[in-house]
């Protein structure tokens, strides 16, 4: 069955967030420029800016390189593109290690970006920074499971959650992570059921990829459901259009016309 949601016509806040738990699922979607950003502008709840822009756009084999000047560069683009979503900022590797260093980082995006909350990776050892930030008024969404900023210490992307201690572990992290005041949680790769248990226990809303249907919203990188990512294609991406196909359907046919002369015809010249 497929149901038509209306566009969204107010700006969406961290309270708005809040109360949308047990009411109404969350949507939120990356966006790395404000061309993309534009036309999810009314159609999701949340943008996140996402450090998978490193891999996406910059061909990077994972996402430890990207800086925050470039995060910063992405999400000002964002911004000047979405007026109405809640506007989230993935903090990149090794710019959050101590809670001062974090309220460093933070600070700074808060300053010069219109981001409204920042994403950190990490369990309960990140709960001091979760605490840090959220003192000095930065709105936090905590990301547990698997966290791709753990790669290479991880050797692998591996779901997460398959035995009772894992599970157990996952949980005691989204607890730890609630009570220093995160707004929301990110679970990302880990099994379903898992998800599901967090998402029932904790009063904060959990956004899932990759975790299954029992979590209060969802999150895609906008260019791996769009299709212009191809690199590869986790088992959790669902492809809502085939961008990198007709892409190239259209680039060929354009080609022909340029080399038959059929482009530019009457219409398009002056
Ligand atoms: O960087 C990103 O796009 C993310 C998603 C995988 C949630 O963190």
């Amino acid at each position: 069955m497929s149901i038509q949601s209306a566009p969204i016509d107010k700006k969406i806040t961290v309270r708005t967030i809040r109360e949308m738990k047990g009411r109404e699922p969350v949507t939120m979607i990356t966006a790395y420029d404000a061309l993309f950003a534009g036309l999810f502008d009314g159609e999701v709840e949340m943008i996140l800016v996402g450090d998978s822009l490193n891999m996406s756009f910059y061909a990077e084999p994972d996402t430890l390189s990207a800086t925050l000047d470039q995060m910063i560069y992405h999400t000002k683009a964002v911004c000047k593109g979405a007026r109405l979503p809640l506007i989230v900022f993935d903090m990149p590797f090794g710019t959050y290690a101590t809670p001062e260093q974090a309220l460093g980082s933070a600070t700074r995006v808060f300053r010069e970006t219109c981001a409204e909350a920042v994403k950190i990776e990490g369990g309960r050892e990140k709960a001091p920074i979760v605490r840090k930030l959220t003192e000095n008024g930065i709105a936090v969404v905590a990301h547990i499971g698997l966290m791709p900023q753990s790669v290479r210490a991880e050797g692998g992307y591996r779901v997460q959650g398959r035995s009772e201690e894992e599970a157990k572990s996952l949980m005691e992290d989204a607890l730890a992570l609630q009570e220093a005041g995160a707004f929301a949680l990110l679970l990302e790769g880990m099994k379903a059921e898992v998800a599901t248990r967090i998402t029932e226990t904790v009063k904060i809303p959990t956004i899932g990829i990759g975790a299954g249907n029992g979590t209060d919203g969802q999150v895609l990188v906008w260019s791996d459901m769009f299709g212009f990512f191809e690199a590869f294609k986790p088992k959790f991406v669902k492809r809502y259009l085939n961008g990198a196909d007709l892409i190239r359907d259209a680039l060929r046919q354009y080609r022909e016309e340029v080399r038959s002369r059929a482009f530019p015809d009457e219409e398009h010249s002056y």
